[in-house]
């Protein structure tokens, strides 16, 4: 299985080589790695040769748009050339960290859009309480990608389903009080896919405790459960979703 979504800095993790050793054995083939500040970047980039099952994003996160220059961006470029670079976040809009600058976290959206499209990468897509400008902005450019930790209505899962983009899924859908399962319920699994974005957001049983990759299983599961089908199906159509996105033979 995928994990589409995930974050793997030594402030969070004292051992990665452990992290990544229960991933393999808890039959994970792929992590995707998100490295969303100058200096998640550059860590990323180190730990991704070491680790066959590591690929990463890289893009700033929209709670640095007050910081990020124009170096930066042309830093950012550098680095997408490199190998088992396989997309551009996590990028977005969050309204709910702070809304008094809009303007510049819509810049920093923009510009990073303009990259993925110059460099034909997916993006994965960071909105909290933003949604309207997110579609608003999407709609600007015709990228592809994967719309992270989704937790909007139906009618929102189907308008970014309508532009081509995926929903990443991960463990709030097992929350005891999560409306996101009706919705789940409700979407094709053609257009999920797997994530953890660990450290954060562990499924249930372990809400609250630290997440890594490991735990995908779990979520599949429950998604099984949840659409009344096979983990295996679950399984076969989001690795099929992930493959479609991200390039994982770019070692
Ligand atoms: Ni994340």
């Amino acid at each position: 299985m995928i994990d589409t979504h995930c974050h793997l800095s030594k402030d969070d993790y004292h051992d990665i080589d452990l992290v990544i050793k229960e991933d393999e054995e808890a039959l994970i083939s792929e992590i995707v790695v998100s490295g969303c500040s100058l200096k998640d970047i550059k860590e990323v980039l180190k730990l991704k040769d070491k680790y066959d099952i590591m690929y990463v994003t890289l893009g700033f996160h929209p709670e640095y748009a007050n910081e990020v220059t124009k170096d930066d961006l042309e830093y950012l470029k550098r680095s997408l050339k490199e190998k088992k670079v396989v997309g551009i976040g996590e990028i977005g809009l969050d309204y709910h960290y702070s809304k008094d600058n809009k303007e510049q976290q819509l810049w920093l959206f923009e510009e990073q859009l303009k990259i993925a499209l110059e460099f034909d990468l997916p993006v994965v897509i960071h909105s909290r309480d933003a949604t309207l400008d997110t579609i608003e902005t999407l709609k600007k450019y015709k990228v592809k990608g994967i719309i992270h930790c989704f937790s909007g209505s139906l009618e929102t899962a189907e308008i970014y389903i309508k532009m081509g983009f995926y929903l990443g899924i991960g463990g709030v859908v097992t929350f005891k009080n999560s409306k996101l399962k009706e919705i789940v319920k409700l979407l094709p699994l053609t257009s999920i896919v797997l994530e953890t974005d660990s450290p954060y957001l562990s499924p249930e049983p372990y809400r609250g405790k630290q997440n890594s990759s490991k735990n995908i299983p779990i979520i599949a599961s429950y998604i099984a459960s949840i659409k009344d089908c096979s983990i295996s199906e679950v399984e076969k159509i989001t690795n099929y979703n992930a493959r479609h996105l991200f390039d994982f033979s770019n070692k």
